[in-house]
Formats: structure tokens, sequence, C-alpha cells
């Protein structure tokens, strides 16, 4: 490739790079919203809800949080928390985990995924 070449090679791939992280952030940033108006009537960032602390949600055990009372269905699931099968969850709670207190689901597959990278962007649990 002439010099000239690779250096419009070096910009695409910055271009390509560039609006592929804005979008990371944008999608966390509608996810919070959604979870504003969804979540956070039981599920407070904090914790003290309701529902369990969802801060650090992401690579946890389902039910695993040792002060909040679970169902038992969430505690023996057996499932550890991904963006995977945080996506299968919010989708149907009832169904992968037939018996959790949990009934809200998030239809949308779209808001679901924005979502869940707002769940991840909360990080490890203080
Ligand atoms: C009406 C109250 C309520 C609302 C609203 C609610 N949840 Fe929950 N959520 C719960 C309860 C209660 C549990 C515990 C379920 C159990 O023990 O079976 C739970 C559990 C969870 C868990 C499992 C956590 C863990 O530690 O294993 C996740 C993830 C979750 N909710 C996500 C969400 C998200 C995302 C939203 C918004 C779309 C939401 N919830 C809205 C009440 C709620």
């Amino acid at each position: 490739m002439s010099r000239f070449g690779s250096m419009i090679a070096a910009c695409a791939a910055v271009a390509v790079a560039m609006p592929a992280l804005a979008l990371a952030a944008d999608d966390a940033k509608r996810g919070a919203d959604i979870f504003e108006n969804r979540c956070v009537f039981c599920h407070t960032p904090g914790g003290g809800g309701q529902g369990p602390n969802l801060v650090g949600v992401v690579g946890r055990r389902a039910g695993s949080i040792p002060d909040y009372a679970y169902s038992d269905a969430l505690k023996k699931s057996g499932l550890v928390w991904s963006t995977a099968t945080l996506d299968e969850f919010l989708s149907a709670p009832g169904k992968l985990v037939p018996g959790t207190w949990m009934q809200i689901s998030l239809p949308d597959d779209a808001e679901r995924a924005d979502l869940i990278a707002y769940l991840a962007s909360l990080g490890a649990k203080p």
C-alpha cells in the first residue's frame, strides 16, 4: 500500500472506532432513563428499595445479596447474571425463573439492550 493509502486506512479506522464508543455511552444513557422510569420504583441504584441492589449485577450470581430476602426460585436458579442471562430474564422473568417475585418485563429488544448497557455501566458493588 502507498504511504498515502495507509494514512487513509488509519483515518478510516479511527473514524469507525469513535462512533462505536459514543454509541455505547448513548446506549447506557438511554438505559438510565428507562431504569428511572421502569425499575427505580423497586431497585434504587444504592439499594434499600423493594428489590435487590443492582449495582454490580453483571457477573453476580442470581439471588446472592446476603441481606436481601429473595424468593427460593431465584436463589436456587443457579444463574449468573451476564448480558445474555439478563436479556433473557428481562424479556420474561417468570419464564426463565418460574416463581420469581420479579414480574417486570421489558419486551422491546432495543430498550432491553440499552438498559443492560446501563446496568453493566453501574460497575462493581461499592
Ligand atoms: C414492582 C417491583 C419491581 C420492579 C418495578 C422491578 N423489579 Fe427487579 N426485582 C424485584 C424483586 C422483588 C426482585 C427479587 C425477585 C426474587 O427474589 O424472586 C427483583 C429482582 C431483579 C433482578 C435479580 C437481581 C439479583 O440480585 O439476582 C434483576 C436483574 C432485576 N430485578 C432487574 C430489574 C430491572 C432491570 C427492572 C426495570 C426494568 C426491574 N427489575 C423492575 C422487583 C422489581
